[in-house]
């Protein structure tokens, strides 16, 4: 039976891709800090399947206070390293100091820890680092310009796994994932709050004017993509992960509406700083070398979300 180590556990995409693996018979060590980012509650409740499943183990274990005790990576397969402070907004300011802790020094200690055992890695990227990028779709090889200190930070471990790499031979892929959606979603996410707001009969404010767009990602579809660079024989190679639904935030908010059968209050606030105005990934290279495509449509990956949120029409359904 593979073990494999999930920095990130309780996160959104992190607790996904446990449930991922604990379903196809994986054994799960996951670590997670539990950070003030957003409400523990909210991580517990994406771990508690995972709680219950005799192949998983949580190591609550914070990245930055040292590396992982050398226990816990015994007999482990290969390491996922989803665990980040995330979010572009709340990179600026006195904010930044806790994004550099949480992901340059978080990463350092997880590529030395897998560097010295000879554990392949797969690190989670961010679309952030193109910034408002020099061409779309965006392939690869575009020079990254990020535009907000979170994007700043993540590009950072890109370089410092590669400079891992060189030293120790670390075996890793990077994987650029663009904003990822779905059930779980984290609470400051604009799909979380859209929903929300609509379950509250409350306004959903759309920072700037709307018509910002993005590619974005079911996060089923990240979760594949992100096994399919853990079982690749690629290293050092980096990923886009793009689900190929690029939507400007004005028509997400009609989907919404019809899915959910009723109408939803706006307000339009301030652009927000750090904010791209638009993503959209080259997806040939993850295509072509690790054979993988996104399988949901935005229409779909909403359906979902609203559903586990209770906010699906039955018509929809
Ligand atoms: C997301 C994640 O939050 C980052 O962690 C991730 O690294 C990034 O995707 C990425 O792809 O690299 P973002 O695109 O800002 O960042 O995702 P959302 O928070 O879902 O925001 C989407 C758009 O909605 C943005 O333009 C944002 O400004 C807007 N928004 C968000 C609002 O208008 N109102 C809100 O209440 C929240």
């Amino acid at each position: 039976m593979p073990r494999y180590l999930v920095t990130g556990c309780a996160g959104f995409i992190g607790s996904t891709l446990t449930d991922t693996l604990l379903a196809e018979g994986s054994e799960v060590l996951g670590v997670d800090s539990f950070t003030d980012y957003y409400p523990r509650a909210a991580k517990e409740a994406a771990l508690k399947d995972a709680r219950g499943h005799p192949s998983f183990t949580l190591l609550e274990h914070d990245l930055t206070a040292g590396s992982l005790p050398e226990s816990s990576l015994e007999g482990i397969d290969g390491i996922f390293h989803l665990a980040a402070r995330p979010g572009v907004r709340a990179s600026w300011g006195t904010g930044f100091e806790a994004y550099v802790d949480d992901n340059i020094l978080a990463t350092h200690a997880v590529a030395d820890a897998a560097g010295a055992r000879g554990i392949r890695l797969v690190f989670a990227s961010s679309s952030s680092i193109y910034g408002d990028a020099l061409a779309y779709p965006t392939a690869e090889d575009t020079s990254p310009s990020p535009i907000s200190p979170y994007g700043v930070t993540k590009l950072a471990c890109e370089h410092l796994v590669a400079a891992h790499a060189r030293d120790s031979g670390l075996e890793y892929v990077a994987l650029r994932y663009f904003t990822v959606y779905g059930p779980r979603q984290r609470p400051d996410m604009a799909f979380t709050r859209l929903v929300a707001a609509l379950v509250a009969d409350r306004e959903f404010e759309i920072y700037g004017d709307g018509r910002q767009s993005r590619d974005f990602t079911f996060v089923g579809d990240t979760v594949s993509a992100t096994l399919a660079a853990m079982r690749g024989s690629s290293t050092g190679a980096i990923y886009n992960v793009g689900g190929g639904s690029e939507a400007a935030l004005r028509d997400v908010v009609s989907l919404v509406e019809e899915l959910a059968g009723r109408p939803l209050k706006v307000r339009y606030g301030e652009r927000a700083a750090g904010d791209v105005r638009r993503t959209l990934a080259d997806t040939t290279r993850i295509r072509s070398e690790l054979a993988w495509e996104p399988q949901t449509d935005l229409r779909s990956g909403l359906a979902a979300q609203l559903d586990a949120a209770g906010a699906l029409a039955p018509s929809a359904g």
